[in-house]
């Protein structure tokens, strides 16, 4: 597989493709890095380098999503939990303002949608989307241009990253409240959670939510992270966080929430296969680390490989091994 670098829009700032990249873009400075969005020329998407992987590695991404549940696991939460809890958010509204931070290629954001429509039947919304990769953006685009019923939907997106977009709104002094806020599987590349939930929980309106999906305290990845953390190469740019430190987070804000558990599961069988593809990624995918499979210290693949076989980190259901996903819904109250 073969990665490409664009840094900003600047052509002349490319990094060739090549086997050293990565010990390239490790030795950039910082502000570098997180301008950087990496290319994959494998199947030609794209995804900011820090965004999900330390890697950018978005095959990893596709082949997590096509593995797991956990795209299923949301859209139950979906159709069962989210009428109720926007049941209130326009009442005595002339339109709905929500904004869709981290909202990536948009397929939960048009779920969110089409439930906020069902609820407040012809209302105009107006759906802000804070997205930092250029990539993630084009696809929301597109798949708005082809899904119908969207007329009454004003759609508007900043391409930067939830500090930059806090930053511009304090300097602007233009604090607009918000309907409804959502965080979806992004919290990992916020630095300072705290501070971002105080600021977004203080941009709320009247019977405003704040909707967060994060993986769960009790998945299997807070067991993984918990014992192999400090073992796997760290990124700076994403952080080991679950439920059980954004509820303690909140908590300490005195911020009130509740809090929805789903199972999800990554079905991760092809790891134990030698010389699987599929499995190779998989592995990036759970260690967070490129190359793991043929980088990695042989005693600690052999630990972890050991471990995800055992119950606390995985069930094994007609001959597959499904490590457990779950994810926590937190709804933030105004
Ligand atoms: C795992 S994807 C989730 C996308 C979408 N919410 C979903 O659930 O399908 C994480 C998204 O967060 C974006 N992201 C990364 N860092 C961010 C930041 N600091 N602020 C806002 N979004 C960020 C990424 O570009 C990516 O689109």
């Amino acid at each position: 597989m073969c990665w490409g670098v664009k840094a900003g829009n600047s052509p002349t700032e490319s990094l060739e493709a090549d086997d050293n990249l990565l010990s390239k873009i490790q030795q950039l400075p910082l502000e570098k890095k997180e301008s950087l969005e990496l290319a994959c020329f494998f199947c030609h998407c794209c995804y900011r380098f820090g965004g999900h992987f330390p890697t950018g590695n978005c095959c990893q991404n596709r082949k997590f999503l096509s593995n797991s549940t956990e795209h299923q696991c949301m859209q139950e939460f979906m159709d069962k939990k989210l009428p109720g809890i926007i049941a209130r958010i326009g009442d005595i509204k002339s339109e709905i303002k929500i904004l869709s931070i981290g909202g990536g290629a948009g397929e939960i954001d048009l779920q969110i949608l089409s439930k906020v429509q069902a609820q407040y039947p012809g209302v105009h919304i107006i759906n802000e989307v804070v997205e930092p990769s250029a990539e993630q953006i084009t696809k929301y685009k597109e798949l708005v241009a082809k899904t119908s019923n969207l007329e009454n939907i004003k759609f508007a997106w900043h391409k930067e990253t939830s500090s930059e977009y806090q930053n511009r709104m304090m300097e602007k002094k233009e604090l607009q409240r918000w309907d409804f806020i959502h965080m979806i599987q992004m919290l990992y590349y916020v630095k300072d959670i705290p501070a971002t939930l105080k600021f977004f929980h203080s941009r709320l309106a009247t019977n405003a939510k704040i909707l967060i999906i994060i993986v769960s305290g009790a998945s299997s990845w807070q067991k993984l992270w918990e014992k192999y953390g400090s073992r796997l190469p760290r990124n700076d740019l994403c952080q080991y966080v679950t439920s059980s430190d954004l509820t303690q987070m909140l908590d300490k804000l005195g911020i009130k929430y509740e809090y929805y558990d789903l199972l999800s599961t990554m079905d991760i069988s092809d790891c134990f296969i030698d010389g699987n593809e599929n499995g190779d990624l998989l592995w990036d995918f759970l260690t967070e680390t490129c190359n793991f499979n043929t980088t990695a210290p042989p005693d600690l693949k052999a630990e972890i490989m050991k471990d995800l076989q055992k119950p606390e980190f995985s069930i094994k259901k007609e001959g597959k091994v499904l490590f457990n996903n779950s994810l926590s819904f937190i709804v933030v109250e105004a």
